[in-house]
């Protein structure tokens, strides 16, 4: 195995949204960009776009959901690649119901894509990001996850309460704190990111932010300095308390 000099960054969901759109502003920076797709014909089609912007993307066949792809993507990372400098945990699914009508299948649906499939993510590329010198990961969270805005009255998150999503989003919060403890003595810097309300397929287009926007602070957690915090939940205005 030879370990790739230039850096490799992998986004899952990569095809399409925030995920494609991160990938062409970190392949823009010289990266290598490898686009996680649960249909490869989708994620084929998206990197060969960004390959037309001179960038050096690729797919990579990946649903979060199913361990076979992940250890598939794994082994190929490694064989190609021998490292890992960024992970965006970024796949994830809108489960948007009213506490009266959902169901415990809800609730499992949301964390098995927003949360297992994180967890999933991270532990198979582990031996990968401890390869790199300087690795960062990103879990694409939401303010809508923080408990302490959802418990306060005067937060514009308050009245937004479709617990099947806010609580996978919550979960995944403690994945960023126990990853960066678990690296905390390595140079690997993780935290949770909140893009914005970003205009989407994932809300049929009516987010306030295009997508542009809204990865420039993902772009900022994945390049951050030595110096830069770990362990932390941000978006555009800084911390997002738990
Ligand atoms: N848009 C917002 O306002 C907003 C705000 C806060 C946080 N976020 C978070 O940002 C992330 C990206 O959202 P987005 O707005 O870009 O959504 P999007 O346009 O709906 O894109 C979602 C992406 O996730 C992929 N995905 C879903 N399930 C997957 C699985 N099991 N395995 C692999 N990929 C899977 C989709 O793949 P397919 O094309 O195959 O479906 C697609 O590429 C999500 O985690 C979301 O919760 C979004």
């Amino acid at each position: 195995m030879s370990v790739q000099m230039k850096k490799v960054a992998l986004i899952s969901g990569g095809n399409r949204g925030l995920g494609f759109e991160t990938a062409r502003q970190l392949g823009s920076l010289g990266y290598t960009v490898l686009l996680g797709a649960r249909n490869k014909e989708k994620g084929e089609e998206a990197a060969a776009k960004l390959q037309d912007q001179e960038i050096d993307a690729h797919c990579i066949e990946l649903d979060v959901t199913e361990q076979a792809t992940i250890d598939a993507a794994a082994r190929k990372i490694t064989t190609e690649y021998g490292k890992l400098d960024v992970l965006i945990n970024n796949a994830g699914i809108g489960v948007i119901h009213k506490f009266t009508d959902l169901s415990v299948a809800d609730l499992k649906r949301s964390f098995d894509t927003n949360f297992f499939g994180a967890f999933a993510v991270s532990q198979a590329m582990l031996p990968l990001i401890e390869n790199s010198d300087a690795p960062r990961i990103v879990n694409i969270s939401s303010s809508i996850g923080s408990i302490t805005l959802h418990s306060d009255p005067a937060s514009g998150v308050y009245p937004f309460k479709a617990l099947a999503y806010s609580c996978s989003k919550t979960a995944l919060n403690q994945l960023t704190t126990h990853l960066a403890f678990t690296l905390k003595h390595t140079p690997a810097k993780v935290n949770s990111v909140c893009p914005g309300f970003v205009a989407t397929d994932f809300n049929n287009g009516y987010g306030d932010l295009t997508p542009e926007q809204g990865s420039r602070i993902i772009v900022h957690y994945a390049t951050l300095a030595q110096e830069g915090p770990t362990g932390g939940y941000f978006n555009e205005q800084g911390v997002i308390p738990w």
